[in-house]
């Protein structure tokens, strides 16, 4: 990506981003590939997490999803058609490594070596994400991610994809969102593999970012130019911004969500405040020497996705959040408030400034990319008609991005160094434990024809990206 150049057009309601901005969207193998079984596929802990009852809406599972797998060349094309510059997917690791280890499934590569080359003769830069929640099933077996292990295995995973392809794809992410892998999947459960136990979580948080460094340091050695890793940081918000009480429930939420990653990866290792929370959980003998001086390895790029910020109030009566180990009895969360998504999360463009704006200050001199942005509404198609596709008129959708859009060029207006928007999501598609029933796609899937349909914020989107600006 290019070095930054100035915003212009500040003063009216027309913005316009920095020459080279990189426009584009994103998915993940799981929740649209399908092909669950084809060309030797192993199973991943999403696989058996959906199958288990009570997890997923309605049992719902990524067995077909929007079958990309088999459709991803009219999907390229209508990328193209679409005007995107870029495309974030997902590598499966099961497709690569069915069990984990081994070998590589020269057929599993087969399909994103096709990917790949019909995302380049179209244009589109593919930036690859090596892991976005899959885990093969055999390496969950053997302890997931608290199992030092897991994250050596993922070095070498990278270093076979990187093998196949490191000569045509630039941009290379590791992780995508840790902290959903870590606490969603080992503390609150709400994710595969679904467990309930603090200590794991924190486990798990070290040997994902352990998992960072030495996949980062073999894809460097291999020759990858560009290593970064994707991030969820929360905007966490007092809700009396006078209260001291609140302020040190900020403090608390912000170090298990934000600085206990983003200080490891940027400034060295692991904050003193954090560290001491999880030592009252957990003794941290999985972080051994040498770890966090590998984990903070310079990256290329920084990754943010965001959705919403957080609210909290530092309450000795607070329920605290499963997510958030440590936090009952200290932390009372807010509910949502004000205009909502389909998903509850609150709408605060803003948020997304802010939290632009506080990374770019605590953490200096790595550029950043939005990775993933992008609303789930309940989009109503209209109805068929004989000469024309079913429409989906999301202004809501469009709203939310206009306002996200706005937001991300005021930060870069007050220095940021941000180098590119990837709209969540190119296709509705399965999103996690809600299922099909949550769309967030610029692109509607009919999931009993598998016809896809561009929503008005994909022909908005298309005329955003030409004019780079709004
Ligand atoms: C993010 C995930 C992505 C998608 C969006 C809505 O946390 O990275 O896969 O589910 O949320």
């Amino acid at each position: 990506m290019n070095e930054r150049s100035e915003p212009t057009n500040r003063s009216s309601n027309e913005i316009r981003f920095p020459e080279h901005f990189l426009w584009g969207a994103a998915t993940a193998a799981y929740q649209i590939e399908g092909a669950a079984r084809d060309d030797g596929r192993g199973p991943s802990i999403w696989d058996t997490f959906s199958r288990t009852p009570g997890k997923v809406y309605q049992g719902h599972t990524g067995d077909v999803a929007c079958d990309h797998y088999h459709r991803y060349a009219d999907d390229v094309a209508l990328m193209a058609e679409l005007g995107l510059r870029a495309y974030r997917f997902s590598v499966a690791w099961p497709r690569i490594q069915p069990d984990g280890t081994g070998p590589a499934n020269p057929r599993g590569l087969d399909f994103y070596d096709r990917l790949t080359d019909t995302l380049l003769d179209r244009g589109i830069d593919p930036i690859v994400t090596l892991y976005h929640w899959d885990l093969p099933q055999a390496l969950g077996d053997r302890g997931g991610w608290t199992n030092r292990d897991t994250a050596e295995h993922f070095a070498t995973y990278a270093t076979a994809v990187y093998a196949r392809l490191g000569d045509r794809i630039d941009v290379w992410t590791t992780l995508n969102e840790p902290w959903c892998s870590a606490y969603l999947g080992y503390a609150n459960g709400l994710h595969a593999p679904g467990e309930q136990d603090p200590a794991a979580a924190f486990t798990a948080v070290h040997h994902l970012l352990l998992g960072h460094g030495l996949a980062a340091r073999a894809l460097r050695s291999a020759g990858a130019r560009s290593v970064g890793v994707t991030v969820n940081p929360a905007d966490v918000r007092p809700a009396d911004p006078q209260s001291a009480a609140d302020a040190a429930a900020v403090r608390l939420v912000d170090g298990l969500h934000n600085r206990i990653f983003l200080d490891p990866l940027l400034a060295g290792g692991y904050p003193d405040d954090v560290r001491e929370h999880v030592a009252r959980i957990v003794e941290p003998t999985f972080i051994r020497d040498g770890d966090e001086k590998l984990i903070a390895a310079p990256i290329d790029l920084l990754g943010i996705n965001y959705y919403a910020p957080s609210y909290v109030a530092g309450r000795p009566d607070g329920a605290g959040n499963g997510a958030y180990p440590g936090t009952e009895g200290a932390v009372h969360f807010l509910p949502p408030a004000g205009p909502l998504t389909d998903m509850g999360w609150m709408i605060e463009p803003a948020g997304l400034t802010r939290l632009l704006e506080r990374i770019a200050a605590d953490y200096p001199g790595v550029p950043l990319l939005i990775t993933e942005n992008g609303a789930a509404f309940p989009d109503k198609p209209g109805a068929d008609s004989p000469d024309g596709p079913t429409q989906v008129i999301d202004a809501d959708r469009i709203a939310y991005l206009d306002g996200h859009l706005r937001a991300a060029h005021e930060a870069i207006a007050r220095g940021v160094d941000l180098r590119g928007y990837l709209v969540w999501s190119f296709l509705d598609n399965f999103e996690w434990a809600e299922g099909y029933r949550k769309r967030f796609g610029i692109v509607h899937v009919d999931y009993l024809t598998q016809r896809r349909t561009p929503k008005a914020s994909a022909r908005w989107y298309q005329e955003v990206i030409s004019r780079n600006g709004l």
